[in-house]
């Protein structure tokens, strides 16, 4: 009985791994945008197959702050939905922002871009 909740948890564990975005190491930044506007570019991004494009989107929240989206090689729309969500769900307001990687591609989001760094 034992054995087998140990085996379940690790099945588990390695399906949710399988899954898993990483975060970014910082966090507590005051200049993220929030869900409503990162779902809604997340929208935007794989409805539009803005992801095909291979390049970084940088995108104006109703806050004024930017969030940038960086699809690397994402080999199909479904891929774009989930990654996203998982980075998302995962790395909101818990760390400034993440990436998910698998096979070859990937996606990284950074919800709080500091422009003051941009241009240097
Ligand atoms: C995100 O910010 C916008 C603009 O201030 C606001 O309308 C929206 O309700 C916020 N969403 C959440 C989940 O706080």
């Amino acid at each position: 009985m034992q054995f087998y909740a140990v085996l379940l948890e690790v099945a588990t564990l390695l399906a949710t791994t399988a899954n898993a975005a990483d975060c970014f190491s910082d966090s507590g930044s005051q200049i993220c945008l929030n869900s409503t506007d990162l779902l809604k570019y997340r929208e935007w991004l794989c409805t539009y197959k803005t992801w095909a494009n291979n390049m970084p989107f940088d995108w104006l929240g109703a806050n004024g702050h930017i969030a940038t989206f960086t699809p690397s090689n994402v080999p199909n729309e479904q891929s774009c939905w989930d990654s996203t969500l998982d980075i998302i769900d995962q790395c909101l307001g818990y760390r400034n922002g993440g990436a998910y990687s698998l096979d070859g591609w990937s996606m990284t989001i950074d919800f709080c871009v500091d422009t003051s760094k941009w241009g240097h």
